[in-house]
């Protein structure tokens, strides 16, 4: 996974509890292209590494726009941005990468935004009109103070469903807000439904989705879902680390996460929770037990890349590009 410097330019109070950070690039250098959707990992003091999405133009060259919540369930990432990050600071970033693609195509885009979910939505709201597409969003927060990148938002003149709890009495109806979605253009077949938020949000939106018989619904999770292991997932079995030519056992006790760290294997990892694809891997030969929330089913069945974060193994012998 390549990195590189960036500088924080600018730290800006966006809403309650939200910071957004704008990075730039050292001097004489340029920051690498990103589509709109993706994210990159900020190695931050202390040693975290923890991934955010990009919520600027992805046209831009000179800037990554990013929008950092304080969570209170922290594992010390969100609280080191907020409380150590200074205007100047320099880091080690992850070049950007997109597990959220825009179907750019689309005769119609609605995009969900629930809080800090915003920041690869507006992303993407810049794209569409960027393309002249038909679109709009959806943006639902506890409330006005909560919501974040408002103002930008509004600057791009386009349809916005607006959804406080507190001004309209509590949480949105999804299934409401989803039903009456008729495409401005096209048809239900060529409108493509993106969400990111918290996870309750996006459990209820995939569920509902599959009951309209919306199939282009996409998803962005910052928090995992924990995935259990296949029937016939093995809980012994052996792995080749082909690069290195070292080679281990995962046993009922420990799991292949753990190894890859005991011995210090050349793997970038991040959100170590299956939702970022920091630790993509190569797969050589073996059949893994995908656990991630990031590739796609088809991505999963074709066994050639795998999170090892979180994902285990099916067949005796797993041979990685490691
Ligand atoms: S470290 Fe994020 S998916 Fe593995």
């Amino acid at each position: 996974m390549s990195t590189l410097k960036a500088w924080v330019h600018t730290l800006r109070h966006e809403a309650r509890d939200i910071l957004s950070v704008e990075l730039h690039a050292m001097p004489g250098e340029s920051l690498p292209p990103f589509e709109a959707g993706a994210h990159i990992d900020l190695h931050l003091p202390g040693g975290l590494v923890r991934s955010y999405s990009l919520a600027n133009d992805s046209r831009e060259r000179h800037r990554y726009l990013l929008g950092v919540l304080k969570d209170k369930a922290s594992r010390g990432g969100s609280r080191a941005v907020h409380e150590q990050l200074r205007v100047g600071t320099v880091l080690t970033i992850s070049a950007p990468r997109n597990h959220f693609p825009l179907h750019e195509e689309a005769g119609h885009s609605v995009l969900i935004a629930g809080g800090i979910g915003i920041t690869p939505i507006l992303s993407m709201a810049r794209r569409l009109q960027a393309l002249g597409r038909s679109f709009e969003v959806i943006d639902l927060a506890r409330s006005r103070a909560s919501a974040a990148f408002t103002e930008d938002l509004a600057a791009l003149a386009c349809p916005v469903h607006w959804h406080f709890d507190d001004e309209a009495g509590g949480p949105p109806d999804l299934r409401a807000l989803l039903t009456a979605r008729t495409p401005a253009t096209g048809t239900v077949s060529d409108t493509h439904f993106y969400a990111c938020g918290p996870a309750v949000m996006l459990d209820a939106f995939e569920k509902i989705c599959a009951e309209l018989g919306y199939a282009n619904a996409h998803i962005e999770r910052f928090a995992a879902v924990e995935v259990q292991a296949a029937d016939d997932a093995r809980q012994r079995f052996t792995v080749e680390l082909r690069q290195s030519g070292k080679t281990f056992e995962v046993t009922p006790d420990t799991t292949l996460h753990q190894q890859l760290i005991a011995l210090n294997a050349n793997v970038p990892f991040s959100c170590e929770e299956g939702i970022c694809g920091a630790c993509e891997t190569r797969v050589i030969e073996g059949t893994p037990d995908h656990r991630d929330m990031v590739l796609s089913a088809a991505e999963q069945a074709s066994n050639q890349v795998m999170m090892v974060c979180v994902s285990g193994c099916k067949s005796e012998r797993l041979v990685l590009d490691l």
